[in-house]
């Protein structure tokens, strides 16, 4: 939410302008109602904003350029307070002269008493934004203080809430100052150059060397120096660290979309999830957890924490990890966790999911978390990011970097990282749910190439989606693991293709749903495999016969060799024989498949669908 850019470079260098736009356009997956940039130029600061994608920007750049210049800012904006105006998209500007200009993320959350007392002091503002009061203070600051690190710290004092703050000020030029509480920012370190970024995609194309910062923190950045200090003025240092993928990875490589992309790379987030996690003999090292065995032997609770996407992967592991561990585990989104006093001791582990692990509201679960004294643990994509670090542990998934709003590879690999943790219990545990453990150990070695299977047989699923492209609804069932699955095909349609979607389970369909179901009503229906125990895919097959009767069209996922559902099925989506646990590995991806062609046949930008932010900083 919101993408925040920073640069500093040689002073015989005008590149600064390049540098940050091309780190714009490598974040407008965060926020892309509207987009800035501020530079020194000579002894003023020039800026250009425009609402809209970042391609306006361009445009007004190219029709008002702005001189090549050594510091500057950029911002791409997802509103909060505020339309997505010209006047609100960032930079704002502070000072006589406008002689400052900030760019921010988050919310300050007592920004109107700020703001009363700012006009009651006679200054004017330009915007309706939070952030333009930040700009005035640190403005005022900086007329006191003649230096643009101790006004950020004066500022900083005053402000409640989430930030991520960028300031350059024209007295100083070479010098960009940020500051975070709650909300993210990297350094990028390079040769005679430094960058900021809400995360390494920033600056990827220059450097792979990256500093974390902590929360509560201040940088300076120079062209060859980076200093950090607390919000209390206490010297600090940042963790460096490199970041293990390339510009590459952050780039479409020929696909028409990163959310077509990132549905191919699939395999590889789930084999790169599990590399490197068991021994030859299959038992499983999750050496990086550094918990002792033992605070895991003593867990008696499991409570999964995550919002969208990522809920559903907790969703479909909570079915795996109760039947491996027997340790009862709830699945409950970040933000009504949160703020529902829920019972947490310090036998409980709290599991947050997050691909970015800067979602606020799955941040704000965990902190919530700690203070109730449980084990916290993180499964996250995103390298220096918050939430690891808040955690008393991480398991990184490997997927890469996920570019699409829409989540897809993420989801995979977070069912893979939860199962590895559930797994790993399990094996903590001993006896019997050990060797199941090292069973399941194998079979899931073998999904990347299923899921490699499925993709090679998406050809007549995308022929189904255009023709669907004018659908008004459609429906999902599933049952068991397929519950969560269905949630999560209905939410890709929902966020891609903007029309009405719902995930059923299909034991409910009786209670209430087959009320929807008229003739010609589309239904995705995932069946369990025929060796999922109780009976459950003859109860399934009973439900697409109940459906079928009504005059649904019915769009049946099931296993290679399940004849069952032929004789109700207007179209089989045929994926891998697998045990029942690891299919939705495989039957979500027609899903994602499906969604993504369906939204592309209404030419609609599935990677930034309308709303939307892929990082959401904000509670
Ligand atoms: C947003 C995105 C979703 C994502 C969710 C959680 O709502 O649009 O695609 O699943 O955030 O994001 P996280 O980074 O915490 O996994």
């Amino acid at each position: 939410m919101c993408g925040i850019v920073g640069y500093v470079g040689p002073a015989t260098d005008g590149t600064a302008l390049d540098v940050v736009m091309e780190g714009l356009a490598r974040l407008e997956y965060r926020g892309y109602d509207s987009a800035g940039i501020a530079v020194i130029d000579g002894d003023h600061v020039a800026f250009r904003k425009r609402s809209g994608k970042l391609v306006n920007l361009r445009d007004e750049i190219t029709g008002r350029p702005l001189s090549a210049t050594t510091t500057a800012i950029g911002h791409t904006r997802w509103a909060t307070h505020g339309g997505p105006t010209d006047d609100n998209a960032h930079p704002h500007l502070g000072g006589p002269e406008g002689r400052l200009a900030l760019i921010h993320n988050g919310i300050i959350e007592n920004f109107h008493s700020l703001k009363t007392e700012l006009l009651a002091q006679g200054v004017t503002f330009a915007s309706e934004t939070d952030t333009e009061v930040a700009a005035h203070l640190v403005a005022a600051a900086y007329e006191r203080t003649h230096d643009l690190t101790a006004a950020m710290l004066a500022t900083v004092a005053r402000l409640h809430g989430a930030f991520t703050l960028l300031a350059i000020h024209a007295d100083q030029p070479g010098v960009v100052v940020g500051a975070r509480r709650n909300s993210p920012l990297v350094v990028g370190l390079g040769d005679g150059a430094n960058y900021l970024g809400s995360d390494v995609a920033a600056f990827i194309g220059h450097t792979r060397e990256a500093m974390e910062l902590g929360q509560d923190q201040i940088v300076t950045i120079t062209p060859d120096s980076v200093s950090v200090i607390g919000f209390d003025g206490t010297p600090a240092q940042g963790r460096r660290y490199h970041v293990d993928w390339d510009a590459a990875a952050a780039e479409k490589g020929g696909y028409p979309s990163f959310m077509a992309k990132e549905i191919d790379e699939q395999p590889h987030a789930v084999a790169d999830t599990l590399l490197g996690r068991t021994k030859d003999d299959g038992e499983l090292v999750l050496d990086e957890l550094r918990v002792s065995e033992d605070a895991l032997r003593a867990v008696d609770k499991i409570i999964i924490v995550a919002c969208g996407t990522a809920a559903y992967a907790g969703m479909v592991a909570k079915y795996a990890i109760e039947h491996w561990t027997r340790i009862p585990c709830e699945v409950e989104l970040a933000h009504e966790f949160r703020y529902r006093d829920p019972v947490v001791n310090g036998t409980t582990l709290v599991v947050s999911v997050s691909q970015s692990g800067e979602t606020m509201d799955t941040l704000m679960a965990v902190k919530h978390a700690n203070e109730l004294g449980a084990l916290t643990v993180s499964i996250c994509n995103t390298h220096g990011s918050t939430i690891p670090r808040e955690s008393d542990a991480v398991l990184y998934t490997h997927a890469g970097p996920e570019i699409a709003v829409a989540s897809t590879k993420a989801f995979l690999a977070q069912i893979t990282a939860c199962y590895l943790l559930g797994l790993y219990l399990a094996q903590l545990r001993g006896g019997t749910a050990a060797d199941e453990a090292q069973a399941v150990m194998r079979e899931l070695r073998e999904v990347p190439d299923k899921i490699q299977t499925v993709l090679d047989r998406m050809d007549r699923v995308r022929e189904i989606a255009r023709f669907m492209a004018d659908s008004r609804s459609v429906l999902f069932l599933g049952r068991h693991v397929g519950f969560p699955v269905a949630l999560e095909g209905a939410l890709k349609l929902k966020e891609l293709a903007y029309i009405h979607a719902e995930g059923f389970a299909a034991g409910e369909l009786k209670h209430g749903p087959i009320a929807l179901i008229e003739p010609g009503q589309p239904v995705f229906v995932i069946v369990p495999g025929p060796d999922t125990p109780h009976d459950l895919h003859a109860k399934v097959v009973s439900n697409i016969q109940e459906i079928r009767a009504r005059g649904a069209r019915t769009l049946v996922v099931a296993q290679d060799g399940d004849e069952a559902v032929v004789p109700f099925a207007d179209e089989v989506i045929r994926v891998p024989r697998t045990p029942p646990l690891l299919q939705p590995l495989l039957t979500v991806v027609p899903l994602q498949v499906f969604a993504c062609q369906l939204a592309t046949a209404k030419g609609l930008d599935v990677d930034q669908p309308r709303n939307l932010a892929k990082s959401v900083t904000v509670e």
